[in-house]
């Protein structure tokens, strides 16, 4: 029960330099935005793969991504993903709806936050899902203005709402990214890049503070995929460097068929009628009936198959 509950709050994802796990505390426990950086082939989506691995195990969250190199990356994962964009227009779109939820999911903390004898600042999941959003190549975005400025809402704003983002991108450029969206992607992981102000950007620091550190570039070759500094993540010393571990395609698929039941369809997820009525259900929750059900509407109104039993989502988390 303690090792489960464990398992819940933080992400493991490999191993640190000098002994010790390489881990972040997962959504709803202090997890931040992520920017996932690294030259093509320095081991990115490994670690995408590693931390969406760790997540699709949690029934209280939804899975998007944004997928633009055919899908390919995010592919092993339909099963589990409530939706995956690889267009740029599907992009501006989900990402669209991404944010309406987050300016819905605030509206029911302003309406309902003052409820059940205190007061609610941030969202909690027995309020609904946690939602977080994967995209393979943060570059691809910046060909749409739109989807840019989404996304930058989404990091502004998101984290006290429960929306996450996970932005694998090559170089962290301002010219490429808004100043902003990069501040708030305070979670940093940065694979092999080409020279100390490439690193410098991608881990948030200046050069001065990675000589401080010891900092060593990291070498090109295979003995070097995966291995990665991390910056801004609690729990882990500042420049830590770290190797993921490498999960393998057999691995990928066994665990995106073994959590496929926790996918969350797009119905319940991004209807707002649905999250209107959630907030009603707040509304008449006690804080001692938190357990249960919050979603009713699941089973009285035309069922989705794919959808856990609500018991599954807030009930005891069996798996
Ligand atoms: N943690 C790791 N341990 C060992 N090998 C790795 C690791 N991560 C990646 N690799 C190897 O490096 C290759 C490229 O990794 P990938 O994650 O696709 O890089 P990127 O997304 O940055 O282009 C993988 O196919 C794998 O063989
Ligand atoms: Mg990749």
């Amino acid at each position: 029960m303690v090792a489960r509950q464990h398992r819940r709050q933080v992400v493991d994802l490999g191993r640190r330099a000098g002994g010790g796990r390489f881990r972040i505390p997962g959504p709803g426990y202090g997890f931040m935005h992520l920017l996932n950086s690294g030259k093509t082939g320095s081991g990115k989506s490994s670690t995408a793969t590693k931390l969406i691995g760790s997540l699709a195990g949690r029934a209280d969250i939804v899975l998007t991504g944004d997928d633009h190199k055919a899908g390919m990356e995010l592919l092993p994962w339909s099963s589990r993903f409530t939706e995956t964009a690889t267009t740029l227009a599907h992009t501006e779109d989900l990402l669209g709806r991404l944010v309406d939820q987050v300016d819905a999911r605030g509206q029911t903390i302003l309406e309902h936050g003052h409820e059940q004898g205190r007061t609610i600042r941030t969202w909690e999941s027995w309020m609904g899902p946690r939602l977080v959003h994967v995209v393979d190549e943060g570059a691809e975005l910046t060909y749409s203005k739109t989807a840019v400025e989404l996304l930058d809402s989404l990091a502004a704003r998101g984290r006290a709402l429960g929306v996450h983002l996970i932005v694998s991108t090559q170089y962290a450029l301002t010219a490429d990214f808004p100043t902003t969206l990069l501040l708030n992607l305070t979670g940093r992981i940065c694979h092999r890049m080409g020279t100390a102000a490439q690193y410098a950007t991608a881990l948030a620091v200046d050069q001065g503070e990675l000589r401080d550190h010891g900092f060593e570039p990291i070498p090109e070759g295979e003995r070097y995929q995966g291995v990665c500094y991390v910056n801004g993540i609690p729990g882990m010393a500042d420049l830590s460097r770290c190797r993921t571990d490498l999960v393998s395609d057999a691995a990928i698929d066994r665990r995106a068929a073994a959590t496929a039941h926790l996918r969350w369809s797009p119905e319940h997820v991004f209807d707002t009628r649905r999250s209107a009525g959630a907030a009603v259900e707040l509304e008449a929750e006690t804080a001692g009936d938190r357990q249960g059900s919050r979603r009713p509407e699941a089973t009285t109104e035309s069922p989705t198959p794919a959808q856990p039993a609500a018991s599954v989502l807030f009930g005891g988390l069996t798996s």
